[in-house]
Order: structure tokens, then C-alpha cells, then sequence
């Protein structure tokens, strides 16, 4: 029998999952920006600079090359370069090729495109030689990639030694009150809103379903050292809305 996997809270077959997530991102690449704006009601911004300082680009002119997973419009890699010096530049991989082409306008527009570099690839089958970046990431786009485990064994391999891995994600609401209020907006707010501003509420029911299906800290911590990262740490932010996950390759 073949393996099955979540698609938000449906059983799918592992093998059908991609394309049914390459569609969620195909229908919203173009209000993509403006609906985490408006879902976060601006707090992705303050979210993403706590990856980027963890990243902690240089500010000298050493080199620094950051390899961005799943980076869809480029956002955490033009935070990355403009918070470091001359030689740091970036590689966003994605498999949606409209993520990577609203990506690849907004580096335009920003005078960006000779720094950050944009690559049609799975996190599942990365291709980059092995040890090539100083620093992998992967913004909430973990917990949309079918086999978790592989994507994670090839950002390991990517990564040199003594390079860092962040992966920043939604995560499990804990504090009392907080809780019911943050079920309510998901799940009764966020698909309206995704249905005003990009005219279907399907992609985001689903993003709020696939933030329930994925794994709590502790157990995705297990999955990152089964992978091979090292010194393996969390810490949660806005009352565990989202957690920074780090792991080192060592
Ligand atoms: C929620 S978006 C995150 C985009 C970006 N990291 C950010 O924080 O703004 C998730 C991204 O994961 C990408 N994605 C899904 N499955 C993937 C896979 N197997 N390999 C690479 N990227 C994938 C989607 O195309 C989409 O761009």
C-alpha cells in the first residue's frame, strides 16, 4: 500500500502531496507579500529579522553565502543582505516557479538581482554540491515539503562545516486564552481573508490546517538530529506562534 502523508488535515497519498501544494502557492504567488502583512498583521517582519540575526551575517567583507529553502518571493534573503557587508550573497530555492518569478521581480526592482540568486529546485533533492553554503534556511516552508526527513538530510548536506541551519515555523500556541483567540482567528478569519484578497479561501485553509499537522518543537528538534544537525536548540516566540528552530553541522 502506498504511503500517505497530511495535505492540511486530509490523507493524501506521500506521492500526491506536492502537487497539491504546488497549487495552494501557484494560486497566491502574486498577493503572496501582502496577505503575510495583512494575516500577521505585520509581525512576520519582526519574525524574519529574528532569523536573519540569527543567521548573523557578516558586516566586514568576509564571504558569506546563504542558501534560503523553500524562499518563494526572496524575502529572507534581501533581510540578509541588506543587514550585512560587500561579499554576502544568496541562493533562493524553491520549487514554485511563481514564487521564484514574483522573487526574482522584486530583486530587479530593488538593484538586488546580482546578489541573490534564484534556483527552480525540491528540498527534497537540492542542487548543490555538498558543503557549499555558510549558512541554510528554510521559512516557513517545512512543514509543505512531502518527506520532511530527506529535505532536512539535504540542507544538512549543504551546509559546510561548522555552518548553521535555521528553520523558522509556526508552532504550537500555548498560553492560556491566547490559544482559543489564535484557533478563532485561523481558522474563522484567515480563509475570509485569503478569499477577499486573493478571491479563494482554499490555499488558506490549508495553510492554517498544515500548521496543526506539523510536528511540536520537541519532536522536530528529533527530527533535525536524526538528520545530522548538532547543538540542535529552540526558542518560541509571540506565545509560541512560531519557534526558531537552529542546528549546526559539526
Ligand atoms: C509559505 S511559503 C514561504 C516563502 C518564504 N520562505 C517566506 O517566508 O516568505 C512556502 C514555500 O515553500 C515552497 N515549497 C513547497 N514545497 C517545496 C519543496 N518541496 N521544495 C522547495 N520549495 C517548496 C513553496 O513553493 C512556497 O514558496
Amino acid at each position: 500500500m502506498a504511503d500517505n502523508t497530511h495535505f492540511g488535515f486530509r490523507d493524501v497519498p506521500l506521492g500526491d502531496k506536492q502537487a497539491l501544494v504546488d497549487d495552494v502557492f501557484h494560486k497566491v504567488a502574486r498577493r503572496y507579500d501582502l496577505m503575510n502583512d495583512l494575516m500577521s498583521a505585520g509581525l512576520h517582519r519582526a519574525w524574519k529579522d529574528a532569523l536573519v540575526t540569527a543567521i548573523n551575517p557578516p558586516t566586514s567583507d568576509r564571504d558569506f553565502h546563504l542558501l534560503d529553502v523553500a524562499g518563494g518571493t526572496g524575502d529572507i534573503s534581501f533581510r540578509t543582505i541588506k543587514a550585512c557587508g560587500f561579499n554576502t550573497r544568496a541562493t533562493v530555492a524553491d520549487i514554485n516557479a511563481e514564487m521564484l518569478g514574483v522573487g526574482r521581480e522584486r530583486a530587479y526592482a530593488q538593484g538586488l538581482d546580482d546578489v541573490v540568486n534564484f534556483v527552480d529546485a525540491n528540498a527534497e533533492s537540492l542542487p548543490f554540491p555538498d558543503k557549499k553554503f555558510d549558512a541554510v534556511s528554510i521559512a516557513f516552508g517545512i512543514r509543505n515539503v512531502p518527506r520532511i526527513d530527506v529535505a532536512l538530510k539535504e540542507m544538512h548536506r549543504s551546509l559546510k562545516i561548522g555552518g548553521r541551519f535555521l528553520c523558522l515555523e509556526f508552532s504550537n500556541v500555548d498560553v492560556p486564552g491566547l490559544d482559543a483567540l489564535y484557533e478563532l482567528y485561523s481558522f474563522r478569519v484567515v480563509p475570509v481573508m485569503g478569499r477577499v484578497v486573493t478571491g479563494d479561501a482554499q490555499p488558506y485553509q490549508y495553510l492554517v490546517e498544515s500548521i496543526r499537522k506539523f510536528p511540536k518543537p520537541n519532536a522536530f528538534a528529533e527530527m533535525m538530529r536524526t538528520a545530522g544537525f548538532a547543538r540542535v536548540s529552540h526558542r518560541v516566540m509571540t506565545g509560541g506562534i512560531v519557534a526558531l528552530h537552529s542546528g549546526w553541522r559539526l
